[in-house]
């Protein structure tokens, strides 16, 4: 057995996203989403859009076979309920979403929005103090039902359960790296529409 062959996959995408994360991370605190509802509203725009190019594949057949509540993790739903708790228009659908990827690569993209539940758990918690809360503006944080560290391990354990070629292993890491990339666009973007409005 190779070493790449000991560390699993999810530790292996864990890795090789750990700089986009900071960086994102830091991008989202720069915005400072928690100082007004204004600002967070923006912060739920990018959520929502992000979340709304991946209904289909929330909703996709051969992937729900592989990930059975799947449809049930999707948050577009709670994230456009969100907007309407905070005044926030719908925003129109933005250029370069995702399109047909393979299996892997959308499980890729799968990863990170699930990943992004956890770090939820912080961001709901300051969220309060905007007077929001899981039930008005800031429901698409919510902890899932089962709870988060569940919800986050029965994905994990069955992403690296699968058995994938080197080619799909590829295609994963390509597709967690690829949705990074595309958090960080929307959320300029949503930011960015704000500065037009005003
Ligand atoms: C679109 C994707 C993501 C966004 C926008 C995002 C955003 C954030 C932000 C802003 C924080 C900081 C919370 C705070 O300190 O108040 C955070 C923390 C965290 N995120 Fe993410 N995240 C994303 C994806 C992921 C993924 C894929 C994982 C796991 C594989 C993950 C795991 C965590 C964990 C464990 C924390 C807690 C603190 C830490 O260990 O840094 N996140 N996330």
């Amino acid at each position: 057995m190779t070493a790449s062959e000991k560390t699993l996959r999810s530790q292996r995408l864990n890795q090789i996203t750990h700089e986009p994360h900071s960086k994102l991370d830091a991008l989202v605190k720069a915005h400072a989403p928690f100082e007004t509802r204004a600002s967070f509203a923006r912060f739920v725009v990018a959520q929502y859009l992000f979340q709304a190019e991946l209904v289909e594949l929330y909703n996709d057949a051969e992937l729900t076979e592989i990930v059975p509540d799947l449809p049930a993790r999707c948050r577009a739903e709670a994230a456009s309920a969100d907007l309407a708790d905070l005044d926030t228009d719908v925003p129109p659908p933005v250029a370069g979403a995702l399109k047909n990827p393979s299996k892997a690569r959308a499980l890729g993209w799968i990863f990170v929005s699930e990943g992004s539940k956890l770090g939820a758990a912080f961001l709901i918690k300051r969220a309060v103090a905007l007077e929001l809360s899981e039930t008005f503006g800031a429901r698409h944080l919510a902890e899932p039902q089962g709870g988060r560290a569940e919800g986050w391990k029965s994905f994990v354990r069955t992403l690296d359960a699968l058995p994938f070629t080197a080619e799909e292993e590829a295609e994963v890491e390509q597709g967690a790296l690829d949705a990074f990339n595309r958090f960080t666009v929307l959320l300029e973007r949503a930011y960015a529409i704000e500065a037009e409005v005003a």
